[in-house]
């Protein structure tokens, strides 16, 4: 598997585009089983994770074209209603094809996805929810399949807002008779982006980025054509690698409402950011404050920023707590950080991160995408060299991590090994 090597101490100066949300394209690229015809999307990352959908969008039948970050789909000939283990294994977001395939084959067979390294990620929600809109639902030989004649609308109130919960239920009710209330429903940038999406399809879809949603079923979608948003994680990323390496950077093709969570505690640190319309330009301070965090649903701080601020927060003058409340087990980048040199202690879901002046690089690796990113961050300040291991996860969900970092000036390369 190849490795990335990156030698410390540069400042990172200049411009760097950001691309499609991996987020956002996941669902939105799944939305097409919801229609027949050809739907065409742009600016969809090249990831991992867009290949794994489209491994099983073609599995279930979907006709795929891509031509650079233009992807084509068409699901009018689905053969399939089955997502298998080896695919959903492969990545979580899998089960968001639950829903649309029930609404619209009437059935769906469906692998657990079981836990992930950073929590039980359990998703009764997605099922209950389901469930309230009439379709039966079994567990079976690790499998879920669920069935409905015809889904009916009804009030489903979301005990925790979930992110690809709300989607999958989104995606399920556009097209069930009658009227879907999702209440404390997921208020993130990506269902926004989705539901303007399903809206463009035909669908009545209200409140979308409020915790209430409306969505009044119609009988049919047809297929569009859009763009995904800019991905709020790799600008947030970026973010902070200039604030962390005192560096000057432009981040190109982004959009700055999304990020206001981050920007507030980059400033709080001593960073100097101005934004335009899909532009912020970063500007690291001489010396990082430390600042605590909280990571919350949006419009509250990202849990998927968590572990890029914790290195951060490694090398700031002062003493910073970070409670992580969305996921159980989201300190997976600690351990590998210590040994780079950072003092972080934890108790339950709050690490102490206590600054120190320099990290040294080391070989590590992380078994969680962001906490991969946030072992690239720290080698760029890390006295020496820093290999990072299991670059699987990172092709998950950056892309061309290195190139871009290369292109502002940090060394860094991939080798295969
Ligand atoms: N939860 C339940 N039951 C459910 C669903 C969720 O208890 O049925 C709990 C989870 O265990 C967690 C909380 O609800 O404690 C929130 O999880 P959520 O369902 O919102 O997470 P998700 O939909 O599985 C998405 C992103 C994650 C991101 C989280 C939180 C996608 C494909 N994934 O996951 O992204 O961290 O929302 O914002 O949209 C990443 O990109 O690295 C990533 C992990």
């Amino acid at each position: 598997m190849d490795k990335i090597i990156v030698e410390g101490g540069r400042s990172l100066k200049g411009e760097v585009k950001i691309s499609g949300a991996k987020n956002a394209a996941l669902p939105i690229l799944i939305s097409s089983l919801l229609a027949d015809g050809w739907n065409t999307y742009s600016n969809v990352p090249d990831l991992r994770d867009v290949q794994s959908v489209k491994h099983l969008l073609s599995h279930l039948g979907a006709r795929i074209e891509t031509d650079g970050n233009t992807v084509r789909i068409d699901s009018g000939g689905l053969i399939s209603h089955e997502a298998p283990y080896d695919l959903v294994r492969k990545m979580r977001a899998s089960i968001l094809v639950l829903g649309p395939l029930v609404a619209r084959l009437k059935k769906a067979r469906v692998s657990l996805p079981g836990g992930c390294s950073i929590g039980a990620r359990p998703i009764n929600l997605h099922l209950k929810g389901l469930a309230r809109l009439g379709a039966s639902i079994e567990l079976k030989h690790g499998y879920v399949e669920a069935s409905a004649d015809c889904l009916k609308g009804n009030e489903i109130y979301f005990d925790v807002a979930t992110v690809t919960g709300t989607e999958n239920l989104m995606m399920a009710a556009v097209l069930a008779k009658g009227i879907t209330v999702l209440r404390n429903a997921a208020c993130e940038p990506e269902i926004v982006a989705l539901a303007e999406v399903l809206n463009k399809m035909g669908a009545d879809i209200k409140g979308a980025g409020s915790s209430v949603m409306t969505i009044k079923g119609v009988s049919s979608l047809h297929p569009v054509s859009i763009s995904i948003i800019p991905d709020r994680i790799e600008a947030g990323t970026f973010m902070v690698a200039a604030t962390l390496t005192g560096g000057d950077i432009k981040i190109l093709d982004c959009e700055p409402d999304h990020l206001k969570s981050v920007m507030h505690k980059l400033r709080l640190t001593g960073a100097d950011i101005k934004t335009e319309t899909n532009s912020i330009r970063i500007t690291g301070p001489d010396e990082i404050k430390s600042v605590d965090i909280k990571t919350l649903t949006y419009p509250g701080f990202p849990t998927d920023m968590q572990a890029q601020f914790m290195v951060l927060m490694s090398v700031a003058r002062g003493l910073s707590i970070i409670s992580e409340t969305i996921f159980e087990n989201r300190f997976i980048h600690v351990s590998e950080l210590k040994r780079m040199g950072a003092d972080i202690t934890i108790s339950g879901n709050t690490a102490m991160i206590k600054g120190v002046p320099m990290l040294s690089g080391a070989p590590v690796m992380a078994t969680d995408l962001r906490a991969s990113a946030s072992l690239i961050l720290a080698g760029l300040v890390a006295r020496g060299k820093t290999e990072v291991n299991r670059v699987y996860h990172l092709d998950r969900g950056y892309e061309a991590i290195e190139k871009k970092l290369a292109h502002l000036g940090a060394a860094i390369k991939r080798v295969a090994s």
